[in-house]
């Protein structure tokens, strides 16, 4: 909803809140985007140790903290709530008791301090959030993959998006995670404090990804969705083998984990690679990425993978694109990008709403117009990229 007779001040100071997952994240930014006050308290610990998200712990742990939070993003700015031109809140999409803490708490805030809110679409803040870092114009494609998401999109204005490709059905962070579960990581001596990608990225870097070998999802379809569900099962499968080879039970080391990690890694790599190859290739034959400088912009938590990156590299150089990625910090989640896509909003003057509009969240929504349809229509064949990555 766009409420066009409403004043605001397009300069000016911006406070972020962001409770869509397992984050508690506020900041405020100035209107250069010039970060003057940050606070994060993250539950991936408790979550850790549970084996996963439990939503109503989410929520406890979102309603202790979110006041806390956001009281020491602006006491570190030396902001008080007077000054604020407005405040950017997740509202979509995420877990629904997640984004409900969030939301209340600003809906309170925003009516205690007449300020006006932007609602923020959470996928829309990490496709921007590059731009407080590089002076990236519109259009340029992302690839977003994280715990919660993966999909590939053409970004053509703050709020005009094209979808491209989404995953049929876990994200690839969820996936990593689970594997790290299911080899009991958390009981490695180097793992028990890292999430499950950082995990396998480590033990990777000491295994070889050909003592085990799995196949790249969905070979034959020409589109740019993701599945990595039947990965996973192909994973899980060889670990119950090399347990019985192997003489043990389910929660212990396998003595192969380096080598499992490796496989897995290059898999969900190689497969993200191609459907990302194949969105380039669909947007260079409908010119929906400009002949200067065209680029490819990664974020999310799995975006820290390094050999993630230098698969995508592998893509965008045969292609002729450049890749940009975030700092790794700013690629998860955190207040910071969505005070950033609250300024993005506030210049272009979308989505501004009055401090007392009725604003409800969206547990889900999709991100932008989707052409999943035409990029399927399209088939387009990949010629042959080897991903040969040195250890
Ligand atoms: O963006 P994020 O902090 O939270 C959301 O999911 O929104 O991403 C967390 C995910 C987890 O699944 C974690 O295992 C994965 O990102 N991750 C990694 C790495 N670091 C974090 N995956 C692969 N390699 C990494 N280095
Ligand atoms: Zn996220």
């Amino acid at each position: 909803m766009m409420i066009r007779d409403y004043t605001y001040r397009v300069d000016g100071l911006l406070l972020g809140i962001e409770t869509s997952c397992d984050d508690t994240g506020a900041a405020v930014l100035d209107e250069t985007g010039a970060i003057l006050g940050e606070s994060l308290h993250s539950q991936k610990e408790v979550h850790l140790r549970t084996g996963g998200i439990i939503p109503n712990v989410a929520q406890h742990l979102h309603r202790e903290n979110i006041e806390r939070v956001v009281h020491e993003a602006l006491e570190r700015s030396g902001v008080e709530p007077s000054q604020l031109s407005a405040v950017a809140t997740t509202v979509k999409p995420g877990l629904a008791l997640s984004l409900g803490v969030g939301l209340g708490f600003s809906q309170w805030f925003v009516r205690q301090h007449k300020k006006p809110f932007i609602p923020i679409h959470h996928m829309e803040a990490h496709a921007l959030t590059v731009r407080m870092f590089h002076p990236v114009a519109f259009p340029f494609l992302v690839l977003l993959i994280s715990g919660g998401h993966s999909l590939l999109a053409v970004a053509r204005g703050v709020d005009d998006f094209l979808l491209l490709g989404h995953s049929l059905d876990e994200a690839p962070g969820e996936t990593l995670d689970k594997v790290a579960r299911r080899l009991s990581l958390i009981k490695h001596p180097q793992c028990s404090t890292l999430s499950g990608g950082q995990a396998i990225e480590l033990l990777a870097k000491d295994g070889d990804r050909m003592k085990v070998s799995f196949t790249t999802p969905m070979g034959q379809i020409y589109d740019c969705c993701f599945s990595f569900a039947g990965l996973r099962n192909e994973v899980t499968r060889t670990i119950m083998k090399k347990e019985a080879e192997e003489g043990i039970e389910q929660g212990t080391l396998l003595s192969c984990v380096n080598d499992i990690a490796a496989a897995t890694q290059h898999t969900v790599a190689a497969h993200l690679a191609k459907r990302t190859h194949r969105a380039i290739l669909f947007c260079q034959a409908n010119g929906l990425l400009p002949l200067s400088s065209p680029t490819l912009v990664l974020s999310g938590g799995v975006a820290s993978n390094t050999y993630i990156q230098k698969a995508l590299t592998i893509i965008t150089e045969t292609t002729g694109l450049r890749l940009l990625c975030p700092p790794a910090k700013f690629c998860t989640d955190n207040g910071v990008m969505i005070a950033w896509n609250g300024i993005e909003r506030l210049r272009e003057g979308i989505g501004i709403l009055p401090p007392n509009v009725g604003v409800f969240y969206e547990p889900k929504a999709p991100l932008g117009l989707d052409m999943t349809a035409a990029v399927k229509a399209a088939a387009i064949r990949l010629p042959s990229v080897r991903i040969k990555i040195p250890s």
